[in-house]
């Protein structure tokens, strides 16, 4: 049996101000949003509500102690609503503060606390990446754990996802190159797992169909025209967020959190480090079905023959964002036996999605190429 849900109503807003204009924020309203981007682009909102900005409490990737540092600047305070209006990190830790209850994170992710919604909460994506605004995942690094790990459950779907492409118009390069790479890995991994089905994939397609093509357009026009393909880069996170919240991603995922947690890389630039090798892993081991697929869907896409897509995607990828080898990042060869112990022991969730099952020895063997 299959199911196919698309929770959050999705409401795209063609600026900020027509965004303020309808949702009319005030009291008992929380308001996580970075201090500059209220500064630029709503300098008069907001003033009557509770606002964090979540800045202060986070660099990089989310972790456990950001929630609960976030939780004691809430306090008390009466809250109905939550905006979050932000990248994945922020996405994913509103999903949290909706709850009754949250904390100690590590129980509510251990499954000791039951995750009941009582707040409305409304995700507004200012990246073109992470989906988060579609999916019941909130991916966290367990300090104690040492890696990321998902909860997932329907207590944290967003009431609705908010597009406002205007909000993207300022983000920098290695955002917007990180955030595309996670959307495009997000469909493709979602295409290709047994979870897939036809109405996921044509989100799949949808989104690495619109990825690639703006690629292609970067290439031949340059970094200056990414400006005027915000809009399908927002959409296209947002369709890869439906596929894989209803299909999953897998071992790209599962092998990039290890050295995510470790080595505080962007997470699509640490899943961008093992995506191409998984692929060619996958083809070694079995060609037949989705993968089959999806070797003719990027063959049309980038021009090429089906036995040369991983090639030339890798060299399209290229231009966008450079892959280092691992131990570029400061991994030494010990942690390649962690990391992989870490995704057979602490991935299930993921490594279940896999286009084929793969073992230790095939995910160490991963780990050793890159290294
Ligand atoms: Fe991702």
């Amino acid at each position: 049996m299959n199911n196919f849900l698309i929770k959050p109503k999705i409401v795209t807003c063609s600026s900020a101000d027509e965004f303020c204009t309808a949702y009319h924020i005030g009291k008992e309203d929380l308001v996580l949003v970075s201090g500059n981007m209220r500064k630029r682009n709503f300098p008069n909102a907001f003033a009557d509500a509770v606002v964090i900005d979540y800045r202060q409490y986070v660099t990089g990737e989310p972790t456990d102690t950001m929630i609960e540092d976030i939780r004691q600047s809430i306090g008390n305070q009466k809250i109905n609503r939550i905006f979050a209006i932000g990248g994945g990190t922020i996405l994913d830790a509103a999903k949290l503060f909706a709850l009754k209850e949250y904390s100690p994170v590590d129980k509510l992710f251990a499954g000791e606390i039951l995750p009941q919604k009582d707040k409305k909460l409304f995700l507004i994506p200012t990246t073109c990446g992470t989906g988060s605004e579609m999916t019941n995942i909130s991916i966290l690094e367990l300090t104690k754990n040492k890696t990321k790990l998902g909860l997932a459950n329907d207590a944290l779907f967003a009431d609705e996802a908010i597009l406002i492409p205007e909000l993207l118009q300022n983000l920098p390069y290695q955002f917007f190159a990180t955030s595309s790479m996670d959307a495009l890995i997000h469909a493709i991994e979602s295409y290709t797992s047994p979870k897939a089905t036809d109405f996921t994939r044509v989100f799949s397609v949808g989104a690495i169909e619109k990825i690639i093509a703006g690629y292609k357009v970067i290439a031949t026009e340059g970094k200056n025209i990414i400006p005027t393909l915000l809009k399908d880069f927002l959409a296209a996170s947002t369709y890869a967020g439906i596929a894989f919240g209803n299909a999953g991603c897998a071992a790209v995922h599962a092998l990039s959190y290890p050295l995510g947690a470790a080595r505080h890389v962007p997470h699509g630039e640490s899943n961008y480090a093992f995506f191409i090798e998984v692929y060619k892993t996958y083809a070694s081991i079995r060609q037949d079905g989705a993968l089959c697929q999806l070797k003719q869907l990027l063959a049309k896409l980038l021009g090429c023959t089906p036995s040369m897509v991983f090639v030339e995607l890798e060299g399209l990828l290229e231009n966008i964002m450079q892959r280092k080898n691992l131990h570029e990042y400061g991994v030494v060869k010990k942690d390649l036996e962690s990391y992989t112990d870490i995704v057979m022991q602490k991935q299930g969730r993921l490594m279940a999605n896999n286009y084929v099952p793969l073992d230790r020895d095939t995910v160490l063997s991963i780990y050793q190429k890159l290294f």
